[in-house]
């Protein structure tokens, strides 16, 4: 396993829409694994192929607390196919937009088809936390940040810091 470097916004690599998995084989497996450890490491509760520069449709998402045994998710493929009327709203954050939060409004519950890490079809009916985060890493399969269902104004305000603050860091001394 092996801890990948996370894509920070605003990078164009996030913007690009993500390749169906093929198969999923032992690379692919392997990526699931190293996305998962790269998550718990952070920590966050999902992350997206494209956050590590990788353009194939596979997430992983653990919405567990610190008190809770791991329910890690492994997707290929993911696919919303139903979504409740009924909305939610969450503070969302993103691995690739740190220390950045704002409300998202999504379908409160939603059902997801995807391939396992073994490959199976698998439907995952998803309420709460688990709904928006799956929902969130799906849209970044898509290119979708959370930014981009705020206001463009709130959206330019957190896109600029971020490029300010890798222009920073780009400035300092390794
Ligand atoms: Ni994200």
């Amino acid at each position: 396993m092996a801890l990948l470097p996370i894509l920070v916004a605003p990078d164009p690599r996030l913007k690009l829409k993500a390749k169906p998995v093929a198969a999923v084989d032992a690379r692919i497996r392997r990526l699931m694994d190293d996305m998962a450890e790269t998550m718990y490491a952070a920590p966050g509760i999902g992350l997206a192929a494209p956050q590590v520069g990788v353009l194939e449709r596979v997430i992983v998402v653990d919405v567990a607390k610190d008190d809770e045994k791991p329910q890690l998710l492994r997707m290929a493929n993911p696919e919303v196919i139903w979504r409740s009327e009924t909305l939610a709203t969450y503070n969302e954050g993103c691995l690739s937009l740190p220390e950045h939060y704002a409300d998202v409004e999504r379908p409160a519950e939603c059902r997801v088809r995807y391939l396992d890490h073994e490959g199976e079809i698998r439907e995952l009916h998803a309420t709460g936390l688990l709904s928006t985060c799956v929902q969130h890493e799906i849209d970044h399969l898509e290119g979708t940040l959370f930014v981009d269902h705020i206001s463009a104004l709130k959206r330019n305000i957190i896109l600029r810091k971020l490029q300010k603050l890798k222009k920073s860091k780009e400035l300092e001394p390794a």
